[in-house]
């Protein structure tokens, strides 16, 4: 058994700043359809989880790049955070087939200016 983990942070206005500029372009790039769903509800306040989700996907990334060689490649929207009635996060790992993957573990913040995401994985 092997743990793995990875943490990324982010301003929210560079965020901001690619949704404005590229729109649907760089929404449809990086995140899936459940996760715009999501991001979009929460109307004024959408940036700050659209930047918590791109941390999240460059945290799974860091926690598997180990893995990801040449063998795998990945992309943004390979990796998709979900949340439950409770609101706590998951991740899943989609349309992409890493293996051995037994457990992920996925942690969200964020406040007015940044967003953080720390992603711990366990590999068979
Ligand atoms: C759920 C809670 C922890 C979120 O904390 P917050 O400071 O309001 O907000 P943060 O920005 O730090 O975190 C938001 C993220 O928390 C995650 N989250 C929400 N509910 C969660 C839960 N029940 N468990 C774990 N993570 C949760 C989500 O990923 C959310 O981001 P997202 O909506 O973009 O996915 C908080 O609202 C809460 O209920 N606190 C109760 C604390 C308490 O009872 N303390 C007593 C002593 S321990």
């Amino acid at each position: 058994m092997k743990v793995t983990c990875g943490i990324d942070i982010i301003e929210i206005s560079r965020i901001k700043e690619s949704i404005e500029k590229s729109g649907e372009a760089f929404l449809d790039r990086v995140f899936t359809k459940s996760e715009i769903k999501y991001c979009e509800s929460k109307k004024k306040q959408k940036y700050q989880h659209y930047a918590a989700r791109f941390a999240a996907k460059e945290a799974a990334f860091k926690a598997l790049s180990w893995k990801i060689d040449d063998k795998y490649s990945v992309c943004w929207k390979d990796f998709e955070v979900v949340n439950d009635e409770q609101g706590r996060p998951k991740l899943k790992i989609v349309s992409i087939d890493l293996g051995d993957i037994e457990d992920i573990d996925i942690s969200i913040s964020h406040c007015k200016e940044y967003a953080v995401a720390n992603v711990t994985i366990i590999t068979k």
